[in-house]
């Protein structure tokens, strides 16, 4: 598996801890950055990193930035992405399972490192639904994409 990483200044401890981790995994990790903590605009990362999934050089994406809201709005933006916020390891869990997320963001001055370790093991590890109903509201979600 190959996952596309990027963050703006808040987050460059924590993406750092979790490319050790992710490499432990057997990951492989494209840092997309960046890698100082010098004040950048986290919609730039966002849409590198939602791009890269979106055109197939990641399998999967991860965006941090201090609460992981403004670059879950921005990877949003880019056709094809399903950003998901995580907080906990079961919005991971879910976003994988039910809602087929394909990008997973996480705020660095919110969640701590472990927690965030934890949930990005459950985004990586859990496998999409077979359900019919669940594919069904992924195809209503991809219209939303091809409706702007
Ligand atoms: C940067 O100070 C901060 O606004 C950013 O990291 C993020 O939290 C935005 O959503």
């Amino acid at each position: 598996m190959r996952i596309a990483i990027g963050n703006d200044h808040a987050a460059v401890a924590m993406k750092l801890e979790l490319i050790e981790h992710m490499t432990t995994m057997g990951v492989e990790v494209d840092n997309l950055g960046v890698d100082t903590e010098e004040s950048m605009d986290y919609p730039d990362i966002a849409a590198a990193v939602g791009r890269a999934v979106a055109a197939g050089e990641a399998d999967l994406g991860v965006v941090l930035c201090g609460t992981g809201i403004g670059v879950s709005i921005s990877a949003n933006k880019v056709p094809g992405v399903r950003a998901a916020l995580c907080c906990y390891e079961y919005h991971a869990r879910m976003a994988r399972e039910h809602n087929f997320a394909n990008v997973c963001c996480m705020g660095a001055r919110v969640t701590g490192h472990e927690l965030a370790k934890a949930i990005l093991t459950a985004f990586i590890e859990t496998p999409e639904s077979e359900e019919e109903r669940h594919h069904r509201r992924r195809r209503k979600m991809e219209a939303l994409d091809n409706a702007r």
